[in-house]
């Protein structure tokens, strides 16, 4: 039906869509790579003939069926090379009159996990890769004999493009599939905005491409993304699909419209509006809702084409370099260079917590899901039942939500044992401390443990901010000892600090990094300093906030200019959250915040003095009722102008691109300092905790990764203008861009 919108025959269509993918390939090759002709000649056959086989792809024929097998290690990703199997072997088996069908399917744990993000860096690797997919899905969609493509593991972004660019879909029952690029700042390039809308209906789309939340083999085959659901042997699910009588013939996912016919205006709009919601500054999700528009506008091939520019407009936009930057530096994060490879990390099966408050609770349920077996200890009775309540309303709401079967959670709740003694805990792998935060209990807590665990144990505590190694001398067990710095809920959050003592042996360390992965959490590691990296990093940022208030800005300015940046509130909100009375110890025991002479916020012992503590108080930086929205406090102001009029502080209009610079700038700047220190190994590291332990927009790829891309000699600039007005004390840029502020 949409050829008729334009005077283009379809085969036209795609000639010129070709033509399109081809002259950016070309383009850009011959842009960035070869200045001379014959060069380019070479590399412009190499990019764009498919004659050879390449070993990513296996051929096979099994009866009247061929299969295609994906090899490419770890996760067969998409490269111009598989997209050159995939071509090779659809036409040796359309040109083989023994094969009737073909099915696709991929070797390892997972179908394909999209494109190779690296090729995302540069425009000829991406407009090569691009030929590729395109050439890839068009000769399976082209295919005269059935082409069946099995799903295992992930299918995700170009996985799944691929597959939907097949004739039908199985999947294993454990498979999952997803357009993720929006994760990336991407949208997906080939072809899954005009597919997808095809197959699942343009409101499933939107909600897939928009979120780029994967959804399980059931939902998908409810949404018509896949056609069977394999139970036992994929493969051999696949081949019995394939040689189905009635399913033997080609059903080209390009020219199934019917599902576009019911989109309405106001799908887009809603989807938009949650969008600019829910996922805040970030550019892609607009395009993809723009992308997935076009599937009910236009062509397919010219939606192809439109989808195929926004992806480049994406592909371009520091967004996605952020983005992409965060996908590495998460994996990156866990290798340890000085701890061999082969360093044995000692298996973790049973573990003990010691206190069950909140933080206790839910290092013990995050436990429990990775199979571990936990002994929770408290010091009373009473104290360990509020614990354990807390555990049991956690699992309720898991099963009333459906995240979690009711089997599951009373097998996982059984894996705990409650106890106000220290019982069992010789025979415990790891013992996780989370007392209350004060480095006596702590201590206390770890001259007790020496008494009562086996030599192997590794004893861990979940300080946020206090010296490790003092816990690993009251210890008496330093090579065992380290620190994990847990986030709250600790059940939810993705991040733990694993901090390194003076003595903490590799091994010790290579348990800790592995317990963290297998926990499905991040691990990061820091050296022991007081705050470690996050909250070492946050202090100054909290610190900077207090100072603009002393000297002209208002509460509501200073957290609406950090709001705005991205941040997930401004930092006198998160004060007012996690309670001013809990921030005043923390930058009470900050050596960093406390240097004689240095200047100190001075408001906030005046909000603790009359009992505003935050939220929980119902007032704090900022006047709270039940809905817990912040209002405007006129009491708070004039208590801020008082107070800085009485330590003769300057006060002045201050506007927003000052707050966020002194802010980000004061994290930016401790950040550098960090790594000069060797506190952290990296400074993606740095880039890890702020995204996931403190809410930092990932689509500006960390605090670190934001400095890169104002320019060191911007940041340097700014931080000796800050330093020019506020003093050496608190503005003296870190070596790193004093080195560096020249570039
Ligand atoms: N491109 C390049 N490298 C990739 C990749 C991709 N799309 N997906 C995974 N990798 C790499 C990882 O960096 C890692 O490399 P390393 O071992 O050198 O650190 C390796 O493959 C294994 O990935 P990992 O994420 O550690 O494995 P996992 O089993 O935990 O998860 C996936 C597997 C597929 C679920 C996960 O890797 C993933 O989500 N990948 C990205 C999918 C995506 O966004 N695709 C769309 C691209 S546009």
């Amino acid at each position: 039906m949409h050829a008729h919108e334009t005077n283009l025959q379809p085969a036209d269509e795609w000639r010129e869509f070709q033509a399109f993918t081809n002259l950016l390939a070309v383009s850009f090759i011959n842009a960035s790579t070869c200045s001379r002709p014959g060069v380019f000649e070479t590399r412009l056959r190499e990019t764009l003939s498919y004659t050879k086989m390449p070993a990513f792809v296996h051929y096979a024929v099994d009866g009247d069926i061929a299969v295609l097998t994906i090899d490419h290690p770890p996760v067969n990703t998409m490269t111009p090379a598989v997209a050159e199997g995939i071509i090779a072997g659809i036409a040796r088996a359309s040109a083989d009159d023994a094969v009737r069908a073909v099915v696709l399917r991929a070797e390892g744990k997972t179908f394909m996990a999209g494109a190779d993000i690296k090729d995302f860096e540069d425009d000829a690797s991406a407009a090569r890769l691009l030929a590729g997919f395109t050439g890839a899905a068009r000769a399976m969609e082209d295919c005269t004999k059935p082409v069946v493509a099995a799903l295992h593991g992930s299918a995700l972004g170009g996985g799944l493009e691929i597959a939907m660019a097949a004739h039908y879909r199985v999947i294993a029952l454990d498979g999952r599939v997803g357009q993720p690029e929006v994760k990336l700042g991407l949208i997906p390039g080939a072809g899954g905005t005009q597919r997808l809308p095809r197959l699942a209906g343009v409101a499933k789309a939107l909600e897939m491409c928009v979120s780029g939340a994967p959804i399980n083999a059931k939902d998908a085959l409810a949404a018509g993304i896949v056609d069977a659901v394999i139970a036992g042997d994929l493969l051999e699910g696949a081949l019995a699909f394939a040689r189905g009588a009635e399913r033997m013939s080609v059903r080209r996912t390009r020219d199934r419209d019917e599902k576009l016919a019911n989109a309405s205006a106001v799908l887009f709009e809603e989807a938009r509006a949650r969008a600019v919601q829910t996922m805040r500054g970030q550019t892609a999700p607009l395009a993809a809702i723009e992308a997935v528009r076009a599937s009910t506008q236009m062509s397919f091939v010219h939606g192809l084409r439109r989808e195929a520019e926004l992806f480049e407009q994406c592909r371009h936009s520091v967004q996605s370099k952020a983005l992409i930057h965060l996908f590495f530096a998460e994996r990156a994060a866990g290798n340890v260079p000085d701890v061999p490879p082969g360093t044995r990390a000692k298996p973790i099966r049973r573990a003990a917590v010691v206190g069950a408050g909140t933080m206790g609770a839910g290092i013990a349920i995050a436990l429990t899901e990775a199979g571990v077996s936990v002994r929770l200890k408290e010091t009373t009775q009473a104290a360990l039942e509020r614990g354990m309540e807390r555990i049991q309303a956690n699992y309720a709401r898991a099963v009333k939500s459906g995240r979690l079967t009711a089997d599951t959670a009373s097998e996982r709740l059984a894996r705990i044992t409650s106890q106000i003694s220290y019982e069992g805990f010789i025979d415990a792998d790891l013992i996780i401390e989370a007392v209350f935060e004060n480095i006596e209990i702590k201590k206390q807590v770890f001259v007790e443990l020496n008494g009562v665990v086996g030599p192997e144990c590794i004893l861990a505590t979940n300080t946020s901010s206090l010296d490790v190694d003092a816990m690993a001398e009251a210890g008496g067990r330093s090579n065992n000892t380290l620190g994990l710095h847990f986030f709250s809920p600790a059940n939810i959050m993705r991040l733990v600090e694993v901090v390194r003592g003076k003595a903490t042996s590799g091994e010790t360390l290579a348990t800790a990094m592995a317990l963290v992965k297998r926990l499905n959490k991040i691990a990061v590691l820091s050296g022991n300093t007081h705050g470690f990296i996050g909250n070492r990093m946050i202090e100054m940022y909290g610190r900077e906030a207090q100072f603009l208030l002393e000297e002209g800005a208002t509460v509501e300015q200073v957290n609406q200019a950090l709001y705005d940046f991205g941040m997930p509130m401004g930092p006198l909100a998160m004060y007012d959250l996690v309670g001013n009375d809990v921030m005043r110890d923390i930058e009470r025991g900050s050596p960093a915040l406390n240097i004689a002479g240095v200047r100190r916020p001075i408001v906030l012992p005046q909000l603790l003095e009359r009992g505003w503590l935050g939220q929980k108080t119902g007032r704090g930086w900022s006047r709270y009722g039940k809905d817990r929205k912040p209002i405007p406090d006129p009491e708070v102001a004039a208590l801020i102008e008082a107070t800085a009029g009485a330590a003769r502080i300057e006060r002045r209009r201050i506007d927003s691109n000052e707050i966020v610079d002194r802010c980000i700038l004061a994290l930016v700047n401790e950040g550098a300092r960090l790594l000069e220190e060797g506190t952290t190994q990296r400074a993606s590291d740095i880039d890890v905790v702020c995204v996931t332990g403190y809410g930092f927009p990932a689509w500006r790829g960390g605090p670190m990764f934001y400095a890169r891309r104002l320019g060191h000699k911007r940041v340097l600039a700014r931080i000796e203008e800050f330093r020019a007005r506020h003093g050496e004390a608190i503005w003296t840029p870190a070596p790193l861009f004093q080195t560096e502020g020249e570039n």
